[in-house]
């Protein structure tokens, strides 16, 4: 199936969301490129993605996106061994189209399909450039749609210990820069924001579930960032925000402390349960440098190992698509023509 010399070269495709984006990887690790056409911009006025508007960007920027990655990785299409694509879980339309393209290519170039799960693709985002694969560990990925921890014991081997059962983390970080009149999307600008800011100035509940509890929940943090903000009642909704540039910092600084205490104190929670010694992280919320510093600690202290992505790896990209589709391929497990999209 590889070519007679030479790495595995995967083309991934990765349109699930408001990110269009292609990369080439060779043998699962070596990132050849890694292209992101962002929509950010687009969608910035609404404080939000628009699914109809994302698929419209994806298609005006998916051809010169893949051109770009195979450009880059001086890759000419019949050089190709496989096409990865994510096919689930994600906005249906924008799916469609990256599945779309990526059934094209593959059919036109005679090399095998993968359908890559997004999820599976943001644990591998950890794996990319490194000689060994860090399995087994716990995996705790933080998206705008997803707060998860799994038990990994290989590439495509995943059991769920833990997710949320309302808000994803991202998704809570978004609402209260929403709140807190900071710009979309929230994450980044909360985080900004939190740098002049004290965590200590506000000491919101942290969500622990229970002792044991490995899920998490965010939606109350959210309203008490509100009743904090604009005060209790029905009206708190309604009423603006008047907070000084000092007390918005403070508060953006005690909302993310508070989020990033539950995140490290169940990642830690998670690797004891299940008896590993190393935790991965993943997903747009793993850019977060308060998150990342505070796991290094925690880890050190109790011997383990972090395995932190680079930033360009957490947010939404393709190349921990054509990272995984290496190992989809290697065993055999590719998909045919008939593959649907899942929402
Ligand atoms: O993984 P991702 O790019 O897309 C999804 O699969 O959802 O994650 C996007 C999410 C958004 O909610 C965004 O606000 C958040 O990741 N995010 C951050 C940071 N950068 C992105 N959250 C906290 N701190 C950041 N630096
Ligand atoms: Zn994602």
């Amino acid at each position: 199936m590889t070519a007679a010399q030479g790495p595995m070269r995967v083309l991934g495709i990765e349109t699930s969301c408001d990110e269009t984006c292609a990369a080439v990887v060779g043998d699962g690790r070596r990132v050849l490129s890694n292209v992101i056409a962002s929509q950010v911009e687009i969608h910035r006025k609404f404080g939000g993605v628009v699914p109809e508007i994302a698929s419209r960007a994806h298609i005006e920027a998916l051809i010169p996106v893949v051109a770009e990655a195979l450009e880059q990785a001086e890759t000419p299409a019949v050089a190709l061994d496989a096409v990865a694509v994510v096919n689930r879980p994600g906005l249906i339309g924008s799916l469609l189209l990256g599945l779309t393209a990526a059934k094209t290519l593959a059919w036109l170039h005679e090399v095998p399909l993968v359908g890559v799960d997004h999820i599976e693709s943001h644990i591998y985002a950890a794996c990319l450039e490194r000689e060994r694969l860090p399995f087994p560990c716990v995996s705790l990925i933080v998206s705008g749609g997803h707060t998860s921890l799994y038990h990994s014991e290989g590439p495509t081997a995943h059991t769920l210990l833990g997710a949320t059962t309302d808000d994803a983390a991202g998704e809570a970080f978004d609402k209260v820069a929403a709140l807190l009149g900071l710009e979309y999307p929230g994450g980044p600008s909360i985080e900004r924001a939190a740098e002049r800011g004290s965590p200590r100035a506000v000491e919101f509940t942290r969500p622990w579930l229970g002792a044991d509890s490995l899920d998490f929940s965010f939606s109350g943090l959210k309203t008490a960032v509100l009743y904090h903000v604009r005060g209790k009642g029905a009206e708190a909704k309604r009423r603006a925000t008047h907070l000084s540039a000092q007390e918005t910092a403070d508060v953006a600084a005690s909302f993310q402390e508070c989020v990033v205490d539950v995140l490290v104190g169940k990642a830690m929670r998670a690797a004891e349960a299940c008896g590993v010694d190393r935790i991965l992280i993943g997903g747009g919320v793993a850019a977060n440098r308060r998150l990342r510093a505070r796991l290094r600690e925690e880890a050190e202290s109790l011997g383990l190992e972090v395995l932190l992505p680079p930033l360009e790896y957490c947010t939404d990209n393709a190349a921990m698509v054509a990272g995984l589709a290496y190992h989809y391929v290697e065993a055999g497990r590719t998909a045919d023509l008939d593959l649907e999209a899942r929402a």
